[in-house]
């Protein structure tokens, strides 16, 4: 390929520099989630959601069920949606954002737990709580597409 594909090499370059434009300037609205402490059975395990904004806690368990769990409004306010729900978890509003504990951890509560925006759902972000997962996906950037931007690094350095 080599010398034949100049143009190719540029349109290349442009769309990774757009990536990681996307990947780093991304706007302030944007729902980040993290677990903030070792996920083991018998602990409460805290998962912080970064946003600027009112938000919504949801469970999604094995059996592909989702279960709403509360959220906090922009203002400081937070809330569990049922007595039930009380007893297995906690949420508190933090400046710039909010935090949901899992009390005392057992498998029932194992799953994808989600953040999302409270006045648009496709907005959000979630971690997987189980002892398998403790720290998967929960760092810096959408880890889905990196194997994406590598593949294009490889095609770039083939050229
Ligand atoms: C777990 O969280 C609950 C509710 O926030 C709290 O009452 C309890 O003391 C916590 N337990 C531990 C071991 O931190
Ligand atoms: C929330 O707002 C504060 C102050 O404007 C800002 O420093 C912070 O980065 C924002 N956080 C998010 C997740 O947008
Ligand atoms: C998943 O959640 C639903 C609704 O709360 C519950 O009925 C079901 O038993 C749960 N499944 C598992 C495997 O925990
Ligand atoms: C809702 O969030 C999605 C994803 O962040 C965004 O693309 C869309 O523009 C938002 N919709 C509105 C009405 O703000």
């Amino acid at each position: 390929m080599g010398a034949s594909s100049p143009l190719l090499k540029i349109v290349l370059s442009l769309y990774l520099a757009s990536l990681f434009a996307a990947a780093f300037t991304s706007d302030e609205r944007i729902i980040k989630v993290s677990i903030e402490s070792e996920v083991e059975d018998g602990r409460n395990v805290t998962i912080r959601c970064n946003f600027n904004g009112s938000l919504t806690f949801d469970v999604i368990n094995s059996s592909n069920e989702i279960t709403p769990i509360g959220g906090c409004d922009g203002f400081g306010k937070s809330f569990v949606n049922t007595a039930f729900l009380r007893d297995k978890y906690d949420i508190k509003a933090v400046p710039g954002g909010g935090t949901l504990t899992i009390i005392n951890l057992d498998q029932s509560r194992y799953g994808k737990y989600n953040c999302k925006d409270a006045f648009n759902a496709t907005s959000a972000d979630s971690v997987i709580v189980s002892p398998e997962a403790k720290v998967k996906n929960n760092q810096g950037y959408a880890y889905t597409s990196l194997p994406f931007e590598m593949l294009i690094i490889c095609i770039l350095r083939a050229l």
